[in-house]
């Protein structure tokens, strides 16, 4: 596969985790937490935007009862790179006291974005605030994130699909894939 440059120049896109393998995890993913939540109705705080289409597929996978809310998060500075300071653009509208937290993220690279949600949302009096990522790049990480449900850890190359950008492209690749080329980190 290949792709068209977003800023110029070549791109190249490799698929490293199929839409099978994707599948495949999230299904073992939903029996994780079914299990773990029976009897609680979680609370799923989907991190956008990374994070759409994994938690679309999560659950429905997870066929319980639970509610949705959303966080969006930036960090200060600009491009690809977090530059260490993140904030929080959208909070949460769902009254969090007493609520179990599921945090379901796209990928932890660095782990500061993260870490900053978690410790948020814990302070806000959740009964208790767990996370669910689909992708772990722990070649980068720079603080303790702890990831209590993983769909897979992936090398240290930039990815993108499945929800994840590079410029805001290549959110809608079915498969996450490996992205090479020119400005790509
Ligand atoms: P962290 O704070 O460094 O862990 O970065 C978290 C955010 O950076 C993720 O939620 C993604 O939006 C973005 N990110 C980090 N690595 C990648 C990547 O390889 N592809 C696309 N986005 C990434």
């Amino acid at each position: 596969m290949s792709a068209s440059i977003v800023a110029g120049g070549e791109t190249r896109l490799q698929v490293l985790i199929s839409r099978q393998q994707i599948a495949a995890a999230v299904e073992r993913l939903a029996v994780e937490v079914r299990r773990d939540y029976r009897d609680v109705s979680p609370l799923l705080v989907g991190v956008l935007r990374g994070a759409f289409v994994f938690l679309a597929d999560l659950v429905r996978a997870l066929e319980m009862p639970l509610t949705l809310d959303f966080v969006r998060m930036a960090s200060y500075g600009t491009g690809t790179e977090t530059s260490g300071k993140p904030r929080i653009v959208h909070g949460l509208r769902s009254p969090v006291k007493g609520r179990h937290l599921l945090v379901v993220e796209d990928i932890v690279d660095t782990g500061l974005t993260t870490r900053f949600l978690l410790d948020y949302l814990g302070a806000k009096g959740a009964a208790s605030v767990k996370l669910c990522a689909l992708l772990s790049k722990p070649a980068r990480r720079q603080v303790d994130v702890p990831i209590h449900y993983l769909g897979f850890t992936v090398p240290d190359r930039f990815v993108v699909g499945y929800g994840l950008d590079f410029a805001q492209q290549y959110r809608y690749l079915p498969d996450v894939c490996v992205l090479e080329g020119a400005g790509v980190p």
